[in-house]
């Protein structure tokens, strides 16, 4: 499946390109960042950026589409994405700091999921974040995800183990939520 550009008010999601390597390197560079997310180590440079970039493929199934978030006026701004886990697919996201708090994740994670919830067949989303992400969780909560769970999570960047608020979409409270 080759991955489609998703348009939101102000931003678009598109699939991942080469020339996305310098603003991602300096956007995930920061520990703000990068400490809220499980595998990015911190510092993280460049050719971190080019390696993970060079491991993306364009046609992809759902559960491993990954997404540059694209900002009216800035260009690339941060990621959303999906991974295989055993229990399920699971989504993620991060911004540059520059661009927090303007609800363009909300907006971001809304599209996302919709896309994601029309395109698969998968009776759920599993996500979470670290016990003290208000931000993420309260983006997660308005979609609809719920806690199931708390875990143990390795943070790179931190080299730590991290408490980890561990949280779920189904496809019946998806549906529920848009009727
Ligand atoms: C988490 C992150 C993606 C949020 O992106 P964003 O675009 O700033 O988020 P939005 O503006 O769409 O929404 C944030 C929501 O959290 C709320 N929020 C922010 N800080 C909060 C806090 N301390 N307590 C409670 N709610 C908070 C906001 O009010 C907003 O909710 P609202 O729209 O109902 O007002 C961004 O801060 C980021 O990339 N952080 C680093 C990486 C990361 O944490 N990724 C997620 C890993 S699970």
């Amino acid at each position: 499946m080759i991955l489609p550009v998703l348009e939101g008010r102000n931003i678009l999601l598109r699939a991942p390109r080469d020339d996305d390597a310098i603003p991602l390197a300096r956007y995930l560079n920061d520990y703000g960042v990068s400490g809220n997310l499980a595998r990015v180590p911190f510092p993280y440079h460049l050719a971190d950026a080019k390696a993970w970039l060079r491991s993306r493929r364009p046609d992809t199934t759902p559960d491993d589409a990954n997404f540059s978030i694209e900002l009216e006026g800035s260009g690339y701004v941060g990621h959303i994405g999906f991974h295989p886990c055993a229990r399920g697919p699971v989504i993620g996201y991060w911004l540059g700091r520059p661009f927090w708090g303007q609800g363009l994740m909300s907006q971001a994670a809304q599209l996302c999921v919709d896309w994601f919830f029309q395109t698969s067949e998968a009776p759920a989303i599993y996500s979470g974040a670290f016990h003290s992400n208000a931000a993420s969780l309260a983006i997660q909560g308005k979609l609809g995800f719920t806690e199931t769970s708390r875990s143990w999570l390795l943070c790179l960047a931190r080299g730590a183990e991290v408490e980890h608020i561990d949280t779920k979409l189904t496809l019946g409270v998806w549906k529920a939520r848009r009727t």
